[in-house]
């Protein structure tokens, strides 16, 4: 069944929207649960999306029981486990790489097809693979899938040549049971992993340094089932921000870490955004006049990737030129085509979008190609005169959990219908 969004824009949204977990937690969280044998992990504010439910169904393929409740899963995982992990799952989303790490560290073997997920540039996992060898694990490429064995793991040092949050966390995960020490350095920082480590420490582990650029982690013989609660979702927090900024309105999300925040807070405010920062909330006022503002996407604590098409769309509007720099990902502007049909003035030289605003958005017929354009788009259509309709939800409903309903309690005017358009696959 296909599903577009149809916006009416050029409304300013105005009230407070909660932000849900953050996917980007709960996905490793998840992975993590395959560490236990005979236990159960319960993990609390999970968002339903179509990500974690495509996680929730790779335990369930390897042998756990995932129950889930509102915004609590509960995950018991048997003695013995599959180590196999199939296709068409695995080719849905790329953080299903994340279970290589913990089913090796768990069974000694992991086969996983190459991952899929959103085609914001070619995205390997030679950095997992690379750390996980160092752990002396066998690792080889056969028919298209990862072949990874190991009798039993040993502690190294590891550097990554980039902070892959990925990679960083599928090396945690891979050394929990490794004999003796290990050291991830040149490790990511972002808030998410610092998340991984608390629900691993819960668990037992003993992991030092997370949240710093170097990890230590001691290895131990077993680990036990607890509890943990999911952190605000920055990204989508700040997709909200940004919905209030675009609009011109007053926005306030409530159930932040403000702190994870502070790269886009400091982007609104050099944009002339009014900010009010509780001690969980954040609120935007938006007001004329505003400018422009220059960024350059970095691993945490840097501008996130993921906030980027968003502001992109949002530098769209608001006088004078933006130039965006993208270094995390190689092709990660699908939505500046997208968005220049809605008459957005955006020139692209390599990783880079010059954007000179305009208070001229207008309604057009537009494609989420993945999950964060997807984002953009609908953000430019509530700024837009007329009527935008957004295809590719599917992309969209892989992060936002009742996106359009939020929207809509912020008084925007969107919905989503069902679309008769012979489109592609969506997920
Ligand atoms: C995670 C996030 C994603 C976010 C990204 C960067 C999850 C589930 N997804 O993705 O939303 O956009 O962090 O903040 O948490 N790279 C390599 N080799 C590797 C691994 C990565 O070259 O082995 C490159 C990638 O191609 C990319 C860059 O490193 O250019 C960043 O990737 P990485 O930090 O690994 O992102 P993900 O973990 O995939």
């Amino acid at each position: 069944m296909q599903y577009k969004m149809v916006i009416n824009g050029k409304r300013p949204l105005s009230g407070s929207v909660r932000a849900q977990g953050a996917k980007n937690a709960a996905l490793p969280v998840l992975a993590a649960s395959i560490l236990l044998k005979g236990e159960t992990l319960e993990i609390r504010r999970v968002p339903k999306l179509h990500d974690v439910f495509t996680m929730a169904d790779l335990l369930r393929h390897l042998g756990a029981e995932v129950k889930y409740q509102n915004n609590t899963v509960k995950i018991s995982v048997p003695d013995e486990l599959a180590w196999d992990t199939p296709k068409a799952l695995v080719r849905k989303m790329r953080a299903s790489s994340l279970v290589l790490g913990p089913l090796l560290a768990r069974t000694g073997r992991a086969v996983l097809p190459l991952p899929g997920g959103c085609a914001i540039g070619s995205r390997p996992i030679d950095l997992h693979l690379k750390g996980l060898a160092k752990l002396g694990a066998d690792i080889q490429l056969e028919h298209g899938a990862v072949q990874a064995r190991a009798k039993g793991l040993k502690g190294a040092k590891i550097y990554l040549d980039f902070p892959s949050v990925g990679a960083t966390e599928n090396i945690m995960m891979a050394a929990v049971f490794a004999k003796g020490e290990t050291i991830i350095e040149n490790a990511a920082r972002e808030p998410e992993i610092v998340n991984l480590s608390e629900a691993l420490k819960a668990m037992g582990c003993k992991i030092d340094g997370v949240g710093t650029g170097t990890i230590h982690l001691e290895g131990v013989d077993s680990l036990g089932g607890t509890a943990i609660d999911i952190i605000p979702d920055r990204i989508e927090a700040s997709t909200f921000l940004l919905a209030g900024a675009i609009t011109r309105g007053i926005v306030t999300v409530t159930g932040v870490i403000p702190e994870h925040l502070d790269a886009i807070i400091a982007k609104l405010e050099e944009a002339g955004i009014g900010l009010e920062i509780g001690e969980d909330t954040v609120t935007v006022k938006a007001e004329e006049p505003l400018k422009s503002v220059s960024l350059k996407t970095l691993p945490y604590p840097g501008f996130p990737t993921d906030v980027q098409p968003q502001f992109t769309a949002f530098m769209s509007t608001t006088k004078g030129t933006s130039v965006i720099q993208e270094s995390v990902f190689e092709s990660r502007f699908s939505h500046v085509s997208e968005l220049k049909k809605m008459g957005a003035q955006i020139e692209l030289q390599g990783n880079t979008a010059v954007v000179t605003g305009t208070d001229q958005l207008k309604g057009a017929e537009v494609r989420a190609t993945d999950l964060r354009a997807g984002a953009s788009l609908v953000l430019a259509g509530l700024a837009a005169e007329d009527e935008t309709v957004v295809y590719g939800l599917g992309h969209i409903w892989r992060g936002y959990e009742g996106f359009d309903e939020k929207i809509r309690n912020l008084g925007g005017k969107v919905q989503v219908q069902l679309s008769d358009e012979n489109g592609e696959p969506k997920w």
